[in-house]
C-alpha cells in the first residue's frame, strides 16, 4: 500500500513535470515557428490557453513535489548535502518558471494577440524551456546523491 502511495505521488510529479516541459517545447518548437507564415492572432489565441495549461501542470509539478520530499529523504535533509541542494534548486527553478509564466508570458502573448510581434513571448518560452530542463538534470541526479 505505502509503495503504491510513493509510486503514485512519483509518477504525478513526473507526469506533470513532462506535461509542463513538453508543453513549452511545443511552443517553441511547432507553434513560434510559424509565425512568419500565419497570423500572429491567431497563434496567440492557440498559445493562451497552452500557457494557461502550462500554470496547472507547474503548479501540479510543485504539489506533488513537495509529496515526493516528505515520501524520499524528508524535509531534514533539505539543508545539508548533495540531495537538498539539488532539490532546492529545482524548487528556485520551477519558481522562476512559474512566476514568469504568468507575470511575463501570458501578458505577452495578450500583447501578441492585440497586433505585438510576438518575439518577447518566444524568447520567454525558450528561456522557461532551458530553465526546465535544468531542473530534469538536477531532479534526476538528486535520486543518486549520496548525501
Ligand atoms: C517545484 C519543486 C520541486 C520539488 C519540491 C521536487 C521534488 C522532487 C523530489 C523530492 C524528487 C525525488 C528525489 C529522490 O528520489 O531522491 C524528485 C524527482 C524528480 N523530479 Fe522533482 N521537484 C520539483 C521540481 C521539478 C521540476 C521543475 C521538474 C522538471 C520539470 C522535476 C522533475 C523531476 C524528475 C524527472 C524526477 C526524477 C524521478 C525519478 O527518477 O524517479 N521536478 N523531485
Amino acid at each position: 500500500m505505502v509503495a503504491l502511495l510513493d509510486w503514485l505521488i512519483r509518477y504525478g510529479h513526473v507526469a506533470s513535470a513532462a506535461v509542463w516541459t513538453g508543453g513549452y517545447a511545443l511552443l517553441a518548437v511547432l507553434l513560434y515557428p510559424l509565425l512568419r507564415r500565419e497570423d500572429r492572432q491567431v497563434i496567440a489565441r492557440i498559445a493562451e490557453p497552452i500557457a494557461r495549461m502550462l500554470s496547472y501542470a507547474g503548479t501540479a509539478t510543485f504539489a506533488f513535489g513537495l509529496l515526493l520530499i516528505w515520501r524520499t529523504r524528508g524535509y531534514g535533509n533539505l539543508l545539508s548535502g548533495e540531495w537538498g541542494m539539488l532539490v532546492l534548486g529545482s524548487v528556485a527553478l520551477g519558481t522562476f518558471v512559474l512566476g514568469l509564466n504568468d507575470s511575463a508570458l501570458r501578458p505577452r502573448l495578450r500583447r501578441m494577440a492585440n497586433g505585438g510581434t510576438g518575439n518577447a513571448a518566444q524568447r520567454l518560452t525558450l528561456v522557461a524551456l532551458a530553465a526546465l530542463l535544468v531542473a530534469i538534470g538536477c531532479m534526476t541526479r538528486a535520486v543518486y546523491a549520496v548525501a
